[in-house]
């Protein structure tokens, strides 16, 4: 069995070779928009070691993190798209990577007429922990016994609160190209939950990567080639939807599936997704006899919080789950039903979220309406209804 630390050196070495060189074996097609492209260097394009493109999910204005940014293809394309307003922040643990990437972002700046780009060395698993800023410490006080290598870990538990590398609800996307799955198991929850730690409140993630259809068996785990290949450290498809479910991801879902395995291993399928999680459904529940009317087509859906909801049904839903449900990815499913007398959040009671429970049309309307109209023309597009 290879160790966990044996594990990231492999990879390490290899991305260190491969930004020197490229490496053929390493990369899977994918199409990017050639117009974003016309201003990146050649030598980054060519070491491009990615499975999908993540930049054609980003909008204007937005900060960007990509997750082992490479030689920082996906991050120059990106800072094309958020424009001058927007900010990339590339992180990668690799310092061959990071060196073609730092070289080139004056270039692409100069190209495109505004720098929105920089590249930071940290590992994805622990995104607090500036490497360089570990470099530089541990050079004034080396590690030389016991007690110093005690001491190297409070100062990297200081730097993580005093210094992070990237600061907890910082970020408006996280995206990655064919990364996470380079990490090794025992530190994949913990990678999750970075991804979650980092993004802002209505944040999201658009993660590329390598999912396999068949567990990966421990000793195709252990071959050094095809772990650090983006092959046998990938989670199930199944896997990879429930590691961001379990840190805490809302409305998630497939955005991309190649329907053609990458690569095909004594039987087990790998294959590219795309895959897009919120963060954000965490909070307090108020009343404010709002409700929900779910579309369709499908007869009935659950959502995270484990509502069961049947097609064309009024249901009561909180505050929070109804402002949630006005925004992507839910929005088009739903119709929404405003009370007829608001009630004003500071005057809200609690709302028991535990429960699924359809809201009467008297309380949205009020136990005392009786009101009687004239046809509402209003509804008629063009004087008919029909
Ligand atoms: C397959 S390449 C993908 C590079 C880039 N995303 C692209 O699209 O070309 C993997 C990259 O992730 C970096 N990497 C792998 N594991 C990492 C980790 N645990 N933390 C930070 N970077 C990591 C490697 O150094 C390498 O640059």
């Amino acid at each position: 069995m290879i160790e966990a630390q044996s594990k990231e050196r492999i990879v390490r070495q290899r991305y260190a070779a491969g930004a020197k060189e490229r490496a053929d074996k390493l990369c899977c097609p994918v199409n990017y928009d050639s117009e974003y492209l016309k201003v990146i260097p050649p030598e980054v394009i060519e070491r491009d070691y990615g499975c999908g493109d993540p930049s054609r999910y980003l909008r204007e204005g937005e900060t960007v993190l990509d997750l082992g940014s490479g030689t920082g293809k996906i991050c120059f394309i990106a800072a094309q798209v958020v424009g001058p307003t927007g900010k990339i922040i590339g992180v990668d643990m690799t310092d061959e990577m990071l060196e073609v990437a730092r070289r080139n972002a004056p270039i692409v700046a100069e190209r495109i007429g505004y720098a929105n780009v920089e590249f930071r060395k940290g590992r994805i698993q622990d995104l607090a922990l500036d490497l360089e800023l570990l470099d530089e410490q541990l050079q004034q006080s080396p590690i030389a016994d016991a007690a110093s290598f005690l001491g190297a870990d409070e100062l990297a538990e200081e730097l993580r609160c005093k210094h992070p590398l990237i600061a907890s609800d910082s970020v408006d996307v996280v995206v990655s190209s064919c990364v996470l799955n380079l990490v090794e198991p025992k530190s994949k929850p913990q990678l999750f939950d970075e991804i979650f730690r980092v993004l802002r409140k209505g944040g999201r993630a658009v993660i590329c990567d390598i999912v396999s259809d068949e567990e990966v068996a421990e000793e195709m785990q252990d071959d050094p080639e095809l772990w650090s290949g983006c092959i046998s450290g990938a989670l199930t498809e199944e896997g990879f939807l429930a590691a961001f479910e379990n840190a805490g991801f809302y409305g998630i879902q497939i955005l991309k599936r190649d329907a053609q395995p990458w690569r095909t291993v004594q039987g087990i399928e790998f294959r590219s997704v795309t895959i897009e999680a919120f963060k954000g459904k965490q909070g307090d529940c108020f009343e404010r006899n709002q409700a929900v009317i779910y579309r369709g087509p499908f007869k009935e859906v659950l959502d995270d919080d484990g509502h069961r909801m049947q097609r064309g049904k009024p249901y009561a839903v909180c505050d929070r789950t109804y402002n949630l449900y006005k925004k992507a990815p839910y929005r088009e499913f739903f119709e929404f039903v405003d009370p007829l007398v608001d009630v004003p959040l500071a005057e809200a009671k609690p709302f028991d979220c535990s429960r699924t429970a359809l809201r009467h049309p008297k309380e949205t309307k009020g136990q005392e309406y009786d009101a009687t109209t004239e046809a509402n023309n209003t509804c008629c597009d063009g004087g008919s209804c029909g």
